[in-house]
């Protein structure tokens, strides 16, 4: 494949911003869709709209089995052991939410410990924070070091005999970094706690498979990978699922009702309650399949490396500009870049290029811990995806100085 050939799947790829070309690279806050996730979406819409697993009609039966046949497709994907282990949401913040209130409600007591790294999104924070409060526990930050790498020697000396869980990124959304996932769940396990791994930005820059790394859970968004927003997936292995209250009531996720006494369906109904997104969780079938597919063509896979080396290089070089997430080995970067430049603010960059066809994110990017941590208020972040081009990032980096210069 070609970047050309990935380019045309993406409808959105060929739009003008203030008369130049788009250069999307806002990836890491939302991917592109494709065509085909589009045109599923529309089609579920318009000629299969009914809700699942209730009514006996065609339509009703053709949204389950695309809803269902989803759920195997996301097994596969993740290399789960079994489909009851995977249960749709609305996104990784959703699944976070969910396991740290029932996970909370099973196994956490007074004084027991949650940790987190201090880079985490607040999606991996708050939850906890919230669950905390309320069950008497303690939340504790893991630190990174300067170049934005966890400090693994220091996480296996904070794991105690209260340390119930550990929720991990797998790749920051602000430093880029990619996580040692199978070494963390190692040194976590072997000390007695459980894995949380949070994959919004590791699903779609190193993929994962549950088994192998062994983690607990694992949680997504649909919409960072190329499938439509309000999708989302938490795994969990069967045996904590199991052991975890349900997170909402409501229609489906119960056994029988009665004034008396209510069950609740097996797994994975059990979590979830209400109407589900069924028009939008079948998109994440072809946006895996895409997903997978670039993962495993070489000619891609390469070139997305020469881009991202680039623009490392190019971040690197100019010394008015510092970079978070500076990587010891390029492979340990997923092209995620932010990054600070002296003198000027990010925001005024941003709006700037903005000005020249480039989206780009400045702030805090829900991650105040780690912008606290560098010491700066916000940061810029220019974030890959799989069709941007060389061509793209020479031109933001031109842009880059150009803006700088405006601004001095
Ligand atoms: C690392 C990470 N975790 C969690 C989230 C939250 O994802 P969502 O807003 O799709 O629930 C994001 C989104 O940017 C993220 O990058």
């Amino acid at each position: 494949m070609k970047v050309e050939d990935i380019r045309k799947m993406f409808p959105a790829l060929d739009a003008s911003v203030y008369g130049k070309p788009l250069v999307y690279f806002d990836n890491a806050a939302t991917a592109q869709r494709m065509d085909k996730v589009l045109s599923l979406m529309g089609d579920l819409s318009a000629y299969h709209n009914a809700n699942i697993h209730r009514a006996v009609h065609k339509l009703a039966g053709d949204a389950t089995d695309a809803y269902e046949k989803t759920r195997d497709l996301v097994k596969e994907f993740l290399n789960a052991s079994s489909r009851e282990e995977i249960v749709f949401t609305s996104g990784t913040t959703a699944s976070i939410n969910l396991v740290a209130f029932c996970f909370g409600e099973a196994f956490i007591r007074e004084g027991d410990e949650i940790l987190v790294s201090e880079a985490e999104h607040h999606s991996n924070i708050v939850p906890w924070q919230l669950m905390c409060q309320r069950k008497k526990a303690v939340l504790k930050p893991v630190p990174v070091d300067d170049d934005g790498y966890l400090r693994l020697d220091v996480l296996e000396n904070m794991i105690s005999s209260r340390t119930k869980l550990v929720a991990i990124t797998q790749i920051s959304n602000v430093l880029g970094i990619i996580n040692p996932v199978k070494e963390i769940v190692n040194i976590c396990h072997s000390k007695g706690c459980k894995v949380l791994i949070d994959g919004a930005q590791g699903v779609v820059h190193s993929g994962i498979d549950v088994q192998d790394v062994d983690c607990d859970f694992y949680a997504f968004s649909g919409h960072k990978l190329y499938a439509a927003t309000g999708t989302g997936v938490l795994y969990g292995k069967k045996e904590l699922l199991e052991e975890m209250p349900p997170y909402m009531g409501g229609g489906e996720m119960i056994g029988t009702v009665s004034f008396k006494e209510t069950t609740f369906a097996p797994l994975p109904e059990k979590f979830e309650a209400g109407t589900q997104n069924f028009n939008a969780v079948p998109t994440l079938g072809p946006a895996m399949e895409f997903a997978r597919s670039v993962a495993s063509d070489s000619e891609i896979v390469s070139y997305n490396e020469k881009v991202r080396d680039y623009l490392l290089e190019a971040l690197l070089s100019d010394d008015r500009i510092r970079l978070f997430g500076v990587p010891h080995r390029t492979i340990d970067k997923a092209p995620v870049f932010s990054f600070a430049m002296k003198g000027v603010h990010h925001e005024d960059l941003a709006l700037i290029l903005d000005k020249m066809g480039i989206a780009v994110r400045s702030g805090q990017m829900c991650a105040e811990p780690v912008m606290d941590r560098f010491g700066v208020t916000g940061m810029l972040r220019a974030s890959i995806a799989p069709y941007n081009t060389l061509e793209e990032a020479e031109y933001f980096i031109k842009s880059l100085e150009k803006a700088a210069a405006m601004l001095a």
